[in-house]
């Protein structure tokens, strides 16, 4: 078996997988959230660790069998979160996570000393709120007895790594998102570091995906029931592994998840930048692979939204249910989804959502669809972007996430966006994808495309309907409009 373990926001979860891609068991043990102050978001690293420890044990108790059965193992989790340690491995203070927004001055700060430009060619991003290099600059200016004593920088999966195994390391897909990376290299900038005077000894060894960092140490085998000496490898981001988990991992392969946020991904055969920096340019946890993402914030996270506040404990079948009968474009009833702010296309926390166009003749129907159109128009703003940054031909977009399972919506993507689109059979996303890299670091599969290949396969195909594709196109030039126009109210 292989194990993979999802360090997320909202729990981590351990899951089993064997040599043909059955799943044998999944454990989630959930973490608590902090917003100590407005646009703040924090995380006790120490809970990850409890949690994580806890769903491996839940998940081997589950499956029934001993730390013998575990091949190899793979880490994945949240990205860009900040973890500071003192030179015994001691945290310095919470996390400082991917959706924390504090960080606008830093960014600003980043931008002027290493300049737009340069930025952008060497780690492939502008700075955003989101990433881990602003929240370094952050804690050195406001919390400088903390800045003091650091000597050690990690993102969150691998404090996890750093607990199982003694061994700081991160894998290249998820360091190239602290924005401190050179893309070319796949591995540390030491311009950049020297640029924002942040010590390279600071930082992680880097590895790629399927790579062996470590083992499993005495102390965490007697923790979690693994056995001691067995092999972890460098593992993903979130998006990277999930990306695996459907097997986008080829160019020409989009993936598309739809869980809160809203993903588009697609893998680049070299470092591929877009010109503004409109999407984020990592490193793949496919080795020799990079790849493009449009990240939107408020995904099926606008429907739970939606829901929560208008139709309380109701179903999203039965929410969505008399939308299906309201005719494509909610008879110009247009929906913006940035109900938290956004990062692609448009990188501004304070952008807001909004309805527009509403009229007496508007029901809560016309509203339901309307959200799930104005999401989808979100997302081909990401797919069009990656269209037009030098990709070439895209062949596939494989949808993942929980809005996917509504066929109302797929069918929608698939108008808006005028492309085929497929199912797949894995549906434990990130966490499958970190199993297979373990697998091919124990050299079960040679690559992670024959991993890919050998355990998913692709189910459901939505094709797109000609009418409603000519009809969705007028409307996302309307919706496309909306957000410049609304820019100065926000
Ligand atoms: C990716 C991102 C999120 C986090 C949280 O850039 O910020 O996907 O990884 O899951």
């Amino acid at each position: 078996l292989f194990l993979g373990i999802d360090v997320s926001t909202t729990g981590s979860k351990a899951l089993l997988v064997d040599e043909q891609g059955n799943v044998a068991a999944t454990a989630v043990n959930e973490h608590s959230i902090s917003t100590p102050k407005p646009l703040w978001s924090e995380q006790d690293p120490q809970e990850w660790w409890t949690a994580a420890a806890k769903s491996i044990r839940d998940a081997l108790k589950q499956a029934g069998v001993s730390g013998e059965a575990v091949k190899a193992i793979g880490l994945t989790g949240q990205m860009h979160g900040l973890v500071m340690l003192d030179d015994k491995g001691t945290v310095l203070r919470p996390a400082i996570l991917w959706n924390d927004q504090r960080t606008a001055e830093e960014c600003e700060e980043i931008t002027q000393k290493v300049g737009f430009d340069k930025l952008l060619r060497i780690c492939g991003n502008k700075a955003l709120t989101g990433f881990t290099a602003p929240k370094i600059l952050w804690v050195r200016k406001h919390e400088p007895e903390v800045y003091a004593r650091t000597a050690h920088i990690l993102l969150p999966k691998d404090y996890v790594r750093y607990r199982l195994t003694g061994d700081f390391a991160v894998d290249k897909a998820d360091g190239s998102g602290m924005i401190l990376f050179d893309l070319n290299r796949r591995d540390w900038s030491p311009d950049l570091l020297k640029t924002l005077d942040i010590p390279e000894s600071w930082l992680p060894k880097s590895y790629e995906g399927p790579e062996i960092t470590g083992v499993v140490s005495a102390s965490a085998a007697e923790l979690t029931g693994l056995k001691a000496g067995t092999p972890v490898v460098g593992g993903g981001g979130d998006q990277a592994a999930q990306a695996v988990g459907v097997g986008a991992v080829t160019p020409g392969i989009v993936a598309l998840t739809l869980g809160t946020s809203g993903v588009v991904f697609a893998t680049t055969p070299s470092p591929l930048i877009e010109p503004q920096g409109r999407l984020h340019a990592f490193c793949h946890s496919v080795p020799g692979a990079w790849h493009f993402m449009g990240v939107m914030l408020s995904a099926a996270g606008s429907l739970r939204w939606y829901r929560d506040t208008l139709a309380p404990g109701m179903g999203y079948d039965d929410l969505l249910a008399p939308a299906a009968d309201v005719p494509a474009g909610s008879e110009g009833l247009l929906f913006l989804p940035y109900l938290t702010g956004e990062r692609t296309p448009y990188p501004d926390p304070l952008a807001r959502g909004a309805f527009v166009g509403l009229t007496i003749r508007h029901t809560k129907a016309h509203m339901t669809r309307s959200v799930i159109e104005g999401v989808s128009f979100g997302l081909r703003d990401s797919m069009e972007l990656i269209k037009n940054a030098g990709l070439g031909a895209i062949n596939q977009v494989r949808v993942s996430g929980g809005g996917a399972r509504s066929p109302l919506w797929r069918q929608m993507l698939s108008d808006v966006m005028d492309s085929e689109l497929v199912t797949v059979n894995t549906t434990e996303g990130a966490a499958f994808g970190a199993a297979l890299l373990a697998g091919v670091g124990a050299g079960t599969w040679k690559s992670v495309e024959e991993s890919c290949n050998a355990t998913i396969k692709t189910m459901e195909k939505t094709t797109p309907d000609r009418a409603s594709v000519k009809i969705y196109e007028s409307y996302y030039q309307q919706y496309t409009a909306l957000y410049p126009a609304l820019k100065p109210s926000f």
